[in-house]
């Protein structure tokens, strides 16, 4: 555990989903929000590497399979969640189609059908998980939505358009959510994480892939630190905001990035 006594329940009862959870920072925050005490659905389009998440976190934490950009699969899975849970009191929407996290192509090069499956998952599918939360999160007097967005929405992009793109739409999609729905009840907030050795990074990183390495060696030139983030250092703050000690943030983009970008 990460934590003393006292924050242990911090979470307890609180029905939460989180959308892409099978590996990185979303895995990293299905086991610390039950460790905190709430019931979670970790549903990804990896089920069966969400569901050994799932496993690993213990309590009453389930796995269901959901691909974010399909509007129909978003239904059922936050449909299965409200069945199992009686209802949901919070969603973590952070997963992301990454094969343009290391790109290296500018608005001319860029590949349009590359382009047109990133903005169906990382941005459409963004607004499809919120439509399918909303109406349950209404129903409650404090509730909450973390979205995942990246430093690289509001940092200088030369190489990712279509990433930064699409992360920037992710933030205006969630001060939409702020504004629109607090009165409701439903906070919204964006965790900006800066480079994070993920799974799938750390393993490309091993295999020596020069592209990872220099994104690697890019991020830690700018970090004050003497190392790169992990997923650990994002999953308490998820927490965070998804608790009660995080109900006067709303409409925040919270970095998350050991001061990489400032
Ligand atoms: P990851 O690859 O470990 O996690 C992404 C998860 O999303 C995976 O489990 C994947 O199976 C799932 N996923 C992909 N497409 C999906 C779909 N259509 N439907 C449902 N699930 C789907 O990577 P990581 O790094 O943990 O990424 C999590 C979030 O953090 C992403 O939104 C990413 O853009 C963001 N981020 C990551 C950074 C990094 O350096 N790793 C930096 C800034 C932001």
């Amino acid at each position: 555990g990460h934590m003393e006594n006292d924050m242990k329940d911090r979470l307890k009862g609180r029905r939460i989903i989180v959308f892409g959870s099978a590996t990185g920072i979303g895995a990293a925050t299905v086991k610390r929000l039950t460790e905190e005490g709430a019931r979670v659905c970790a549903a990804d389009i990896n089920v069966e590497g969400a569901t050994q998440v799932a496993v690993e976190a213990g309590g009453e934490t389930f796995a269901v399979h959901v691909d974010i950009s399909d509007e129909a699969s978003v239904n059922q899975a936050v449909a299965a969640t409200v069945d199992r849970f009686g209802g949901l009191d919070g969603a973590h929407i952070n997963a992301a189609d990454l094969r343009v996290i290391m790109e290296d192509s500018d608005a001319l090069a860029m590949d349009l059908a590359v382009f047109d499956r990133t903005v169906a998952v990382n941005l459409r599918g963004h607004l499809l998980c919120t439509r399918a939360v909303l109406p349950h999160l209404t129903k409650n007097a404090a509730s909450a939505i973390v979205y995942t967005s990246s430093g690289s929405a509001h940092g200088a992009e030369p190489t990712r358009p279509s990433y930064a793109m699409t992360k920037a739409g992710v933030n205006a999609l969630m001060r939409h959510v702020a504004s629109r729905w607090g009165k409701e009840g439903v906070t919204a907030n964006v965790l900006a994480p800066g480079f994070t050795v993920t799974g799938e990074m750390k393993k490309s990183m091993e295999g020596n892939a020069e592209e990872a390495k220099k994104w690697a060696d890019h991020f830690m030139a700018r970090t004050p630190h003497t190392r790169l983030g992990e997923s650990e250092d994002h999953a308490g703050v998820v927490a965070l905001l998804l608790s009660d000690d995080g109900r006067w943030i709303n409409g925040s983009i919270i970095d998350v990035n050991g001061g990489s970008l400032m």
